[in-house]
């Protein structure tokens, strides 16, 4: 029976793995990229660097399988990859030159190292914390997403959190439809390239 822990610094290679695997709108995206780490250096590796104790993992017998990571405190967190994560990465990924519709995955991540996304006030103001969640194809179908958000909203509550935010692609179908059965409220999706939609809960 999978089972789910707090994240250990030991768990640094599977929220790679698993953030390669499940990185193309929750596809597999090895094929897109030529550094398969950018993914992680995003979406899972900087959470577990600097905000481990909100952070779960989903092992089952062939080891670690799924993740959630998050930040209570999302303002702060990105004052802090500011300071400590994003430039030990910056001089590793050089910032693309040319024209953005002619870039790879790679091209497009490095981007953002050079120049991340900071949240809205908007919505920070209003639901401070955020979330990423991942299950290797071998986990998803089977309520496990369900338990690891319960798990870690009970952790944004012990932490003081108001609410709790989290962007998604329009073309992960099957997020979009896990989060609206889930009960996350859904603002109205800006249909701008590259833009998520933002699914909200007041804790
Ligand atoms: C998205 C994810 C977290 C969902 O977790 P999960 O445990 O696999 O969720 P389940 O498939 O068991 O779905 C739970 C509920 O969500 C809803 N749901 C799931 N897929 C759906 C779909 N394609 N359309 C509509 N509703 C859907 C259903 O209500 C489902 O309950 P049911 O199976 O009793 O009908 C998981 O599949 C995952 O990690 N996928 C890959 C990575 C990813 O996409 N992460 C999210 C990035 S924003």
């Amino acid at each position: 029976m999978p089972h789910i822990r707090p994240v250990q610094p030991a768990d640094i290679d599977a929220l790679y793995r698993i953030s390669l695997l499940t990185g193309d709108a929750g596809q597999d995206a090895t094929r897109l990229y030529k550094d398969g780490r950018l993914v992680g250096h995003v979406y899972s590796a900087p959470y577990l660097a600097l905000e481990p104790e909100s952070g779960f993992v989903v092992e089952d017998e062939a080891g670690v399988c799924g993740y959630i990571v998050g930040a209570v405190d999302t303002p702060a967190f990105e004052a802090r990859l500011e300071a400590e994560w994003w430039p030990k990465l910056r001089p590793l990924y050089p910032e693309p030159s040319g024209l953005p519709e002619t870039w790879g995955a790679d091209e497009l991540r490095a981007w953002t190292i050079h120049h991340p996304r900071r949240t809205s006030e908007k919505l920070t103001d209003i639901w401070p914390s955020h979330l990423h969640i991942n299950l290797l194809p071998r986990l998803q179908g089977k309520g496990v997403g369900a338990k690891l958000i319960a798990r870690w909203l009970e952790a944004m509550r012990a932490a003081g959190s108001r609410g709790v935010h989290l962007g998604c692609s329009p073309l992960n179908t099957r997020a979009l439809g896990f989060y609206r059965a889930y009960g996350f409220g859904e603002l109205p999706f800006a249909g701008k390239r590259f833009e998520p939609v933002w699914f909200t809960m007041t804790l």
